[in-house]
């Protein structure tokens, strides 16, 4: 439709006026009272031809105005062209919506997108950066795989390092012959807490750990066990809170993985002088000044591997085993360089690795003090999730009458978790992530229960209509929230497409909170059941497709909403 108007304009201004290659835009008014689509395109051609921009319109508007999909047009301010959509192209519009509530099926022989997200530390403390790749990378997952698109969902977690070394010392000294077995995810970070606390005092226990780890490297099989233990103790704990966030994932081959990918890698690089010998008998990479790269370490001077040298085996077994068309890693803006100096690497190599993307995010930061200040930063992701449960409560207590469910704790649930994960998707993953409970389960703002509610409320129309088929009908005439509420819908297609483009899903949630917005508005002033024939027929299915938009939007972005509530 745009794409037609664009087409008889820009012919129509090249006539009149001799201004050639036109790009018309057209936008969507905040308000249907200023019609269905707008064009500000007369002062482009205005400033080109220095014509006067009213002239310019009122040949836009006529050029126009015989559209078979066009209502009526006006000129609003200085030249503004406003457009107001017949009652059947309207609702055409919403065609595409349709087709977007139901997942596309897969196109068979794709090549897969992978996206890497989440990546925790075994045997350290979770960071606050972990939840936040760990929604961006599931919601970028449930996206793509709604788009019909094969992905790949790839935890690659830090399950080798160091770290293992300062957590058995720690455990050898203060795990009072408690069998490792028997220790808690907690227990383990208490001994790993412990151990920094120690070795201020005592530095040697630092070389016992690097001992330690070496000893892992070389497959000791005592240690191997030791390790084993920890890193499964770890991942079934991992694995309850993924459930309620509703993240999974189809492989976690994580750093330990590429234990024994990365000699061929190290021979490659030599060979090819990519690496070569730095302070101390370091192995680096040093890259052409103009890349403002600082050199990248490959090997330490012990001849030990690094975190460098594990993300380039991966980056090669990645591409050897999978052939993707696009890998997304999800990571804290923290690691930015790592993936230029990685990626850069890998172009020396004369590796082609095709549509890599470092996706960052944001540093989170807690509106709320006694989140912030507890001992070492340390997010215990379990503990977040029992607070937002436990928050959700006291919601659904303090609005009495409001809420009504029959399974209330399946509702907090779904409230709680949703907050959090609402709470971060809505916020732009390039800047700054604020974690702000107040906001997060705000009942009407932009937040989970705000959408959960609108749903519900949906829902509960659809309920009582008790219609077995609500379908689009045309009425005459359209009233502005029914406008209004078919301008947001019609919208949905568009708003995918963008954020599988941009990687961002805050587009999303954005879109829904004001789709709910609109809905609202159209539900506060228009009689739904109390309407009659066509006009509570077109009203009903506007409020069934809106249901089916918020609950598929909100399931793309990790969020369950209730039926009823
Ligand atoms: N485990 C790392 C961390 O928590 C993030 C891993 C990022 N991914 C990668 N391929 N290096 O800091």
């Amino acid at each position: 439709m745009e794409d037609r108007w664009s087409a008889l304009v820009t012919e129509a201004i090249e006539q009149q006026f001799g201004v050639s290659d036109l790009a018309v835009v057209w936008e969507r008014p905040a308000e249907s009272e200023n019609g269905d689509r707008a064009t500000p395109v007369a002062f482009q051609v205005a400033s080109r031809a220095k014509k006067n921009p009213a002239e310019v319109a009122n040949v836009v508007a006529s050029t126009l105005e015989g559209d078979a999909d066009i209502e009526k047009v006006e000129i609003a301010g200085p030249g503004y062209v406003n457009v107001w959509l017949t009652v059947d192209a309207l609702l055409r519009s919403l065609n595409a919506t349709r087709t977007a509530c139901t997942a596309k099926v897969k196109e068979p022989g794709q090549r897969p997108v992978i996206v890497e997200y989440s990546q925790p530390n075994i045997a350290k403390p979770l960071g606050a950066h972990h939840l936040v790749t760990t929604l961006v990378g599931q919601a970028l997952v449930n996206l793509y795989r709604h788009m019909g698109q094969e992905v790949i969902a790839w935890n690659y977690m830090g399950d080798w390092g160091t770290q293992f070394g300062k957590l058995s010392v720690s455990y050898d000294r203060y795990g009072e012959g408690k069998p490792i077995e028997e220790l808690s995810v907690d227990e383990l970070l208490d001994l790993y807490v412990r151990f920094h606390d120690e070795a201020k005092n005592d530095p040697s226990m630092e070389d016992e750990a690097r001992a330690a780890f070496t000893k892992l490297e070389q497959d000791d099989k005592e240690m191997r066990a030791f390790w084993e233990v920890v890193v499964k103790t770890t991942k079934g704990e991992l694995g309850h809170i993924y459930d309620r966030l509703h993240v999974s994932f189809d492989t976690d081959k994580s750093e330990s993985f590429y234990e024994d990918k990365m000699d061929p890698i190290v021979e490659e690089g030599k060979q090819k002088n990519v690496f070569q010998d730095g302070d101390k008998g370091a192995l680096m990479t040093f890259f052409e000044e103009d890349s403002n790269l600082p050199p990248y370490m490959i090997l330490k001077g012990d001849g030990s591997t690094l975190y460098s040298t594990r993300d380039l085996a991966n980056m090669r077994y990645r591409h050897d085993t999978h052939d993707p068309q696009e890998i997304l890693i999800v990571t804290d803006v923290a690691q930015k360089l790592h993936f230029e100096q990685l990626a850069e690497t890998c172009r020396l190599l004369g590796w082609d690795i095709e549509g890599f993307e470092n996706t960052i995010v944001g540093r989170m930061r807690f509106a709320d003090k006694s989140m912030s200040t507890r001992k070492g930063n340390i997010l215990k992701l379990k503990e977040v999730l029992e607070e937002a449960v436990k928050r959700a409560d006291e919601v659904i207590a303090s609005h009495g009458d409001e809420i009504q469910t029959d399974d209330q704790k399946d509702l907090s649930e779904m409230m709680g978790v949703g907050a959090v994960a609402y709470g971060i998707l809505s916020q732009n993953r390039q800047s700054n992530i604020v974690f702000d409970w107040a906001k997060f389960l705000g009942f009407d703002g932009n937040s989970a229960p705000y959408l959960q509610y609108t749903h519900a409320r949906a829902r509960s129309v659809l309920r009582k209509a008790d219609v077995d088929d609500v379908s689009l009908v045309s009425t005459a005439d359209l009233s502005d929230k029914e406008r209004d509420l078919i301008n947001a819908l019609s919208r949905f297609d568009e708003v995918l497409q963008e954020v599988r483009r941009e990687h961002l899903p805050h587009l999303l949630a954005n879109y829904l909170f004001g789709l709910c917005q609109d809905f609202n508005g159209f539900y506060n002033s228009e009689p739904i059941l109390k309407a009659e024939g066509d006009t509570k027929m077109l009203r009903l299915s506007l409020t069934e497709l809106t249901a089916d938009v918020l609950k598929t939007g909100a399931e793309i972005l990790t969020i369950r909403v209730p039926d009823r509530m």
